[in-house]
């Protein structure tokens, strides 16, 4: 049997992510393209196929056809690759770099680029509301009302109940947030927060504060993925990409076993180690789906670093950049900020860049594996990776 090649980022590069008025959608993601190949120092003319991740463009810009914009605008069209637009909700990033993982490891490719993009902050606060429930079941929970916020505030009341859980323990998800983001000059939000000031932020959904949710944002991601053979052959710094999986649940949530376990996140952890061949001790740091802070809790445990209703035990310390499994380095979805596309592909930026060594400030010492979780809506769809190992 022909020996499946392994895979390789050699290159990554992002936009600021923020609420970017002056830059369209097609300049978002053709800078943060640009950035990666630069970054890479390969020819744009090596790539094989482009896989775009965007999530809602089609109803936020009435921008549809992504994968044909992003390879026209790229300048890469006289090469006629084929260039794919990958969809799975918030988790799109993920799944996008998971094709091109699984392309490259079948020997199709030698070099893919996946690039995502969101332009979110074009229409006002109440319509994209409206947008982003569309990631939901429209028909048994936007149509009644629910929205994303509305309810993970449902699944942490009930989380808080049952595990006599306080509001500080999800307010420290963001607070450790906000201070990695003050070292990322990506971050849409620089700004430390105190956790008297995130519990005291305006209320959106009881018991979710302000500071418990992540922002609307703009922003682009890119990486380039090469197999072996490329990377030796151009003489290439490869981060290794170990391992991937992915795993569904149920879309609506009232559909599930549990209003705080996220069995697609357990399921696609587990996959993901076992595939690595590692346990969940080796991970040196994590990026995780954290759209409100009380999934940054149920992924704790989920992902397999805590026991179920234990996360609280490890958000004081553990998690900041010097503790014992470092959280969001990047500032995660809470600070960094979440354009939904580019938020997946933007944790291999990160990684990349902390396995590398590259990450100024916010660098997490001696950092072998990294575990990167990019989830779907609340909860639908995780996909897994586990990037480094060398
Ligand atoms: N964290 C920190 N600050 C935030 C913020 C957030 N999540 N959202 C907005 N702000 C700030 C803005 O920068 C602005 O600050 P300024 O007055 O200094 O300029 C201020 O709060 C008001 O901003 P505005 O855009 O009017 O806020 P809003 O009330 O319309 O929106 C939320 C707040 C929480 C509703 C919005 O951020 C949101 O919908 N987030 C969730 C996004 C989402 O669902 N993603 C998909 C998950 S599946």
């Amino acid at each position: 049997m022909m020996e499946l090649s392994d895979v390789y980022i050699v290159g990554a590069g992002e936009t600021k992510f923020g609420e970017l008025w002056e830059k369209s959608l097609r300049e978002l993601a053709v800078e943060a393209g640009l950035r990666a190949i630069e970054n890479a120092g390969v020819f744009s003319r090596d790539v094989e196929v482009l896989y775009g991740s965007n999530s809602l463009a089609g109803i936020i810009n009435g921008q549809e056809n992504i994968g044909a914009l992003l390879s026209d605008f790229s300048g890469i069209a006289e090469n006629n690759i084929p260039a794919i637009r990958i969809e799975a909700s918030t988790a799109s990033g993920g799944a996008a770099v998971r094709q091109a993982y699984l392309a490259i490891k079948s020997g199709e490719y030698d070099l893919v680029m996946v690039g995502g993009v969101e332009k979110m902050t074009d229409v006002y606060g109440s319509e994209i509301l409206d947008l982003t429930s569309s990631v939901l079941d429209r028909e048994w929970e936007a149509f009644f009302g629910a929205t994303p916020a509305a309810l993970a505030a449902m699944s942490a009341r009930k989380y808080m109940a049952d595990f006599n859980v306080e509001k500080d323990a999800m307010a420290m998800i963001s607070v450790n947030d906000h201070l990695n983001a003050s070292k990322n000059p990506d971050a849409q939000y620089k700004n430390k927060i105190k956790l008297e000031q995130a519990l005291s932020s305006t209320p959106v959904a009881e018991p979710l504060n302000l500071m418990d949710c992540s922002p609307v944002s703009d922003g682009a991601a890119a990486i380039l993925v090469a197999s072996e053979n490329y990377v030796k052959k151009n003489k290439l710094e490869g981060v290794k990409i170990v391992s991937s999986a992915d795993a569904q649940d149920y879309l609506a949530v009232h559909s599930r076993r549990s209003l705080y376990t996220l069995e697609s996140a357990r399921v696609a952890s587990r996959k993901a180690l076992e595939r690595a061949n590692i346990k969940i001790d080796d991970i040196s740091f994590a990026e995780i789906h954290n759209s409100y802070s009380i999934y940054g809790l149920m992924e704790l445990e989920d992902l397999g670093f805590a026991e179920k209703g234990k996360a609280k035990d490890l958000v004081y310390d553990d998690i900041k950049l010097d503790g014992r499994i470092p959280i969001n380095p990047s500032g995660g979805l809470k600070a960094k900020g979440n354009p939904l596309g580019a938020t997946g592909v933007g944790q291999f930026v990160e990684a990349y860049r902390q396995i590398k060594g590259k990450a100024g400030e916010r660098q997490v010492k001696d950092s072998k594996y990294a575990m990167l979780h990019n989830m779907g809506g609340t909860g639908s769809m995780s996909v897994v990776h586990v990037v480094g190992g060398e």
